[in-house]
């Protein structure tokens, strides 16, 4: 028996506002989004009662390779028949296998993994790392930032997540985004991190000047700060290269991944950092301890999706379907000139900023609708986050772009 549509559609909404989340339910109710997942494949996700969206949100890049890409599930069930989480004290096996691999993908000499489960909690490593390291307290981050909701994530990220949960840790200081001067201003001998989503996602998807992380490294080699990027979005081949920061040609410190390395199967994060930062947790082995973090069966999923990557036709594949979307823009761009101010895009990293902030919110709407799952950028809700998964074909980049331009005939429609 299917373990999804066991209770049907209304029993499930109460059960989950009652036990889940009312707030959440009721956000819902209220924007008139009752979607219940139920199957999915490929670049879709159909509803309880088989209605589809293609999904161009792809949760972020959790869905890089599409729901249930075949070969991870695979990978995942050969795992099971022998391991399980693993002993997270030991010596593992496939840690070892997993972490050379990643190391391996990284630019420079960045040759160190310390495995987590969710990207906050690798966030807040390579913070931790960077404050043994330096021995130093100040972190700048940007405003409009995100890196998660956990403590050191939580004090780096935009103010309105943080605020409720005051005091933090203390030394947090935010620049706007792609300043290099505000940057400098900010920095200074106590400066143990510089930390940037590479392209910042819930900020609108906004691409930095292409000289910015040249200038960026350049100030932390003055300071001697530790350069994270956090690449939970960014990274595994969404902007066009392994980790987007190689699209700068930059080598940071440390790179922070998590979502898609799961391929959507088994949650999986990583602290990626250069051999110099490895003398603070040679001297402290234990200082930072993750139950689940690098699960041993989890190890073996992650490194088929490392499989998939690195096949010599995939960042081609993604190159290709980016040209498409570019085209595709343009057309879009003159065909709604009113409403479409600027198109964003870095490889398949991609946003569209609206006119209007309430226009984010109401194509998200207009999308679940019409077919189309996009998510507006929460800290800039003008605009349009839109990551479809990156094993997306030449006729589906079709559909998503009849889609869009209907959602924004109809957008236009609202407000004539
Ligand atoms: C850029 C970025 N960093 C960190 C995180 C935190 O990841 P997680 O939700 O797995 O803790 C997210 C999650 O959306 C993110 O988008």
């Amino acid at each position: 028996m299917s373990l999804i549509g066991q209770e049907p559609r209304g029993t499930i909404t109460e059960k989950f506002a009652r036990h889940v989340s009312s707030g959440k339910a009721e956000f819902f109710a209220q924007a008139g989004i009752d979607f219940i997942a139920g199957r999915r494949g490929g670049i879709y996700l159909h509803d309880l009662e088989g209605k589809t969206l293609i999904n161009c949100h792809s949760n972020g890049g959790v869905f890089n390779l599409g729901h249930r890409n075949p070969r991870v599930i695979v990978a995942l069930q050969r795992s099971l028949e022998e391991l399980d989480i693993g002993n997270h004290h030991l010596i593992s096996e496939g840690r070892a296998l997993l972490a050379e691999r990643l190391a391996a993908s990284s630019p420079g000499d960045i040759n160190r993994v310390i495995f987590g489960v969710s990207g906050g909690e690798a966030i807040d490593m390579a913070i931790k790392l960077a404050r043994g390291h330096t021995g130093r307290a100040k972190v700048i981050s940007a405003s409009g930032g995100y890196h998660g909701h956990t403590g050191l994530a939580l004090a780096a990220g935009d103010e309105q997540y943080r605020t409720p949960f005051e005091p933090l840790s203390p030394a947090f200081e935010q620049v706007p985004f792609g300043e290099l001067d505000a940057l400098e201003s900010a920095m200074g001998e106590d400066t143990a991190a510089v930390i940037f989503e590479t392209i910042p996602a819930t900020y609108g998807i906004v691409i930095p000047p292409e000289d910015f992380y040249a200038g960026v490294r350049k100030l932390c080699d003055h300071y001697g700060a530790v350069m994270i990027m956090d690449e939970v979005q960014t990274g595994l081949g969404r902007c066009g290269a392994m980790w987007g920061i190689n699209t700068y040609d930059v080598l940071p410190d440390i790179i922070v991944t998590g979502k898609g390395l799961s391929g959507g199967i088994y949650p999986m994060s990583a602290t990626l950092y250069r051999d110099h930062l490895n003398p603070f947790l040679h001297e402290n082995p234990f200082i930072h301890i993750s139950t689940f973090g690098g699960a041993e069966v989890g190890c073996y999923a992650a490194l088929e999706v490392l499989n998939i990557l690195e096949e010599p036709t995939f960042l081609d594949h993604v190159h290709q379907m980016a040209d498409l979307f570019e085209e595709g823009f343009a057309t879009l761009k003159d065909k709604h000139a009113d409403l479409l101010v600027e198109t964003r895009q870095r490889g398949l990293m991609m946003g569209l900023k609206l006119a209007d902030p309430n226009f984010g919110p109401m194509m998200t709407r207009i999308g679940f609708d019409a077919g189309l799952l996009v998510v507006y950028a929460n800290n800039d809700p003008s605009t349009v986050q839109l990551l479809p998964p990156l094993i997306i074909q030449e006729d589906e980049v079709g559909q998503v772009f009849e889609l869009l331009d209907g959602m924004l005939t109809v957008l236009g429609k609202a407000f004539a």
